[in-house]
């Protein structure tokens, strides 16, 4: 079956990796016709909105979407490079990304971090005596991508009534009732409990279906009473239906310290947005960083897969691309699982798999060298070199 694809580039190297990842699935014998929609700064820049109604209509209408990454910037120096003819319209920047999860629900993040074996950025620590150990790294963590903290609900300065509302509550009076009202910024952390059901429904599913033996949930209900007490809630609630799955709890800080210490006995974990974003960082800090982590964000309708890293604009002007393609070949391979072609997932994957043991291919992050551009010359794959390199393994 011939599938269409919406494809948003975005901003720096968004381009480059987008484009390898397309050379890997047209490689692995997948058969798209791929739609381009515009999203990133550029478009804040010319048009004052990063993410035009336009693109919000190519991905109602064909609902499946790569995405490579955008580049974003404080709001002074976002008003500064909108169009001089724009600026005085009250136009306000607003991260696209997130936008976008809102607009369509993608509320289910799901990021898995699994170490290759092979890659020499692999996380290791000290064993008994001089030994050294690599733990074997597999966990998927699943951010709820709609909410809390990322919520958009928020104030510097409040109004009136909302100012007078959360003076209505005994620790605001008590702790910020002196603060002049200009220097109060307030942001909200509000989770539902509909979202917090769903996002643990994914994780207690996927541990299911892929033999995870343990679902944590990583909040912090011990200070953050309301909003992690009703995610730590529902998952006791919802765990009863799973049978053979045990439920840890761990809160974020410590949870952060534990990375380094016992990676391996993690399996899926489910969290809130900001702290779901931060463990997922984590992880992937385990597994070889940025050029590793890949993603998808799912909504009932509408799916977008795209790598964690961002726009990297340092290296976005490159004459010849450095950075690595893997984190967004990974992400069309969950593209790929999602639509149903788990084995062409599978052999992309497999691919990756082998370049990576074999080590002859290897991206500057990989030599862990400094990026510049004469890392090629240095014995540092290019982004399309290490395209090549997976290409050449699923033809033999
Ligand atoms: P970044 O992820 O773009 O880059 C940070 C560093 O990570 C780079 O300088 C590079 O050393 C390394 N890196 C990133 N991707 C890599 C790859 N594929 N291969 C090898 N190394 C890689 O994050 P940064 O510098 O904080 O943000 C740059 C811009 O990207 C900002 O405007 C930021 O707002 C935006 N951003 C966008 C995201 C998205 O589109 N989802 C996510 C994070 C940041
Ligand atoms: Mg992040």
């Amino acid at each position: 079956m011939r599938r269409t694809v919406v494809t948003m580039p975005g901003d720096g190297i968004g381009e480059p990796v987008l484009k390898e990842a397309l050379r890997v699935l047209d490689a692995a014998g997948f058969e798209a016709d791929y739609v381009h929609a515009d999203i990133g700064w550029e478009f804040w820049k010319k048009e004052g909105n990063p993410l035009p109604q336009r693109t919000i209509d190519l991905l109602a209408k064909h609902k499946i979407a790569l995405f490579g990454a955008i580049t974003s910037k404080p709001k002074d120096k976002a008003l500064a490079d909108l169009d001089p003819s724009l600026r005085d319209k009250g136009l306000v920047y607003f991260s696209p990304i997130v936008a976008m999860r809102q607009h369509f629900n993608l509320d289910i993040c799901t990021r898995p971090c699994k170490a290759f074996a092979g890659n020499p950025l692999n996380f290791i620590r000290r064993g008994p005596g001089n030994t050294v150990e690599e733990p074997p790294v597999d966990a998927v963590i699943f951010r709820q991508n709609t909410e809390g903290l990322y919520g958009g609900v928020e104030w510097t300065n409040p109004p009136d009534v909302v100012y007078n509302a959360l003076n209505t509550h005994v620790k605001f009076r008590d702790n910020f009732g002196d603060v002049p009202r200009e220097d109060l910024a307030v942001s909200t952390r509000i989770f539902s409990r509909k979202a917090c059901q769903r996002i643990l429904r994914a994780a207690f599913e996927y541990a299911k279906k892929f033999g995870y033996k343990s679902v944590t949930i990583c909040e912090k209900p011990n200070v953050i009473r309301e909003t992690s007490g009703m995610m730590r809630e529902e998952g006791r609630k919802m765990l009863k239906e799973y049978d053979g799955i045990d439920l840890w709890e761990t809160n974020i800080d410590a949870q952060m310290m534990w990375l380094t210490k016992n990676p391996e006995d993690y399996g899926v974990l489910v969290s809130g947005n900001m702290f779901g974003d931060i463990v997922s960082d984590g992880f992937a800090g385990l597994v070889g960083g940025l050029g590793f982590a890949c993603s998808a964000n799912i909504g009932d309708e509408v799916a977008v897969f795209e790598p964690t890293h961002g726009s990297a604009p340092k290296y976005a002007d490159y004459d010849i691309s450095i950075v690595n393609p893997i984190a967004m070949i990974m992400s069309a391979c969950m593209m790929l699982d999602h639509i149903g072609e788990i084995e062409m997932a599978a052999k992309i994957r497999n691919a990756v798999e082998t370049v990576i043991s074999e080590g002859k291919v290897q991206t500057y992050d990989m030599k862990k060298m400094r990026g510049t551009p004469d890392v090629i010359n240095n014995g540092a794959a290019t982004t399309s070199q290490m395209t090549d390199a997976v290409i050449e393994v699923m033809g033999r």
